[in-house]
């Protein structure tokens, strides 16, 4: 059993503190919620726990699917040990229809079909608010190399393919979601998680949103749409 220690991070959603191994930390979910850069704060009764189950299970499936990923194991309902990275400061999204910020910069109408996948950078700094950035500017600041980036953007391609085919057997369209990649034993490995509060989840069907955009939008049942992710993802045998 792995003894945690001190809090090394706390961000707006989750803790995360030491491990006995300095290799490892562990990642505490909170039922606390932000959106806009902080702006706008709240608590989802029991999130924690449901994006704790929801991410620890995807993970296993990327790790299976060839992806490697930070997740170590889930060691309770709202913990799971992960290993310690040097995380990438740049946010990797991959849109597969129009949503979000993606609206008003090109002028697109919500849920409208991408002819491909769309991947944009934004670079991780809370004093610039994550600014969009092109692979140019990671090279030219220093933020990841040519290879490292070939290879995130490759991964992350994958990682959409494994996700859409994933949530299409609970009856969930992936519309859009992010990722962070870090440095670990001379390698790059998925981080952070994946969650109704990392993707925009619309049910296949009706089109109802299944993720962060009802806090994000006051469009009320917020907890019961990261409910019904999980327990579809009970339903469909899909949660370990
Ligand atoms: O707001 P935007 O349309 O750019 O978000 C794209 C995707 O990235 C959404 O799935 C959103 O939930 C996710 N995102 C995130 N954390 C951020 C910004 C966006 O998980 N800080």
């Amino acid at each position: 059993m792995e003894k945690m220690s001190g809090l090394i991070y706390e961000g707006g959603e989750k803790q995360i503190f030491a491990a006995d191994d300095p290799s490892l930390v562990m990642i505490r979910y909170t039922d606390d919620t932000s959106a806009y850069k902080g702006f706008k704060k709240g608590v989802i009764p029991g999130k924690g726990k449901v994006n704790n189950m929801i991410n620890s299970s995807i993970f296993m499936m990327l790790e299976e699917n060839g992806i490697r990923t930070h997740f170590v194991r889930r060691l309770n309902e709202r913990d799971s040990l992960n290993r310690r990275v040097e995380i990438i400061p740049v946010n990797i999204i991959v849109r597969n229809a129009a949503a979000g910020s993606l609206l008003q910069r090109l002028g697109l109408t919500e849920g409208a079909a991408l002819a491909c996948p769309v991947i944009e950078y934004c670079y991780k700094s809370d004093a610039l608010s994550d600014p969009m950035i092109n692979r140019t500017h990671v090279d030219a600041l220093g933020l990841a190399t040519k290879e490292e980036l070939d290879f995130i953007e490759e991964t992350s391609l994958r990682v959409n393919e494994l996700l859409k085919a994933f949530f299409e057997k609970i009856g969930v369209l992936l519309i859009d979601f992010r990722m962070e990649f870090g440095r670990c034993d001379g390698g790059i490995v998925l981080a952070d998680e994946i969650s109704p509060d990392t993707c925009r989840l619309w049910d296949s069907r009706t089109g109802e949103k299944l993720d962060k955009d009802r806090f994000r939008r006051d469009l009320g049942d917020v907890e019961n749409a990261y409910q019904e992710i999980l327990r579809r993802m009970e339903q469909g045998g899909l949660i370990r």
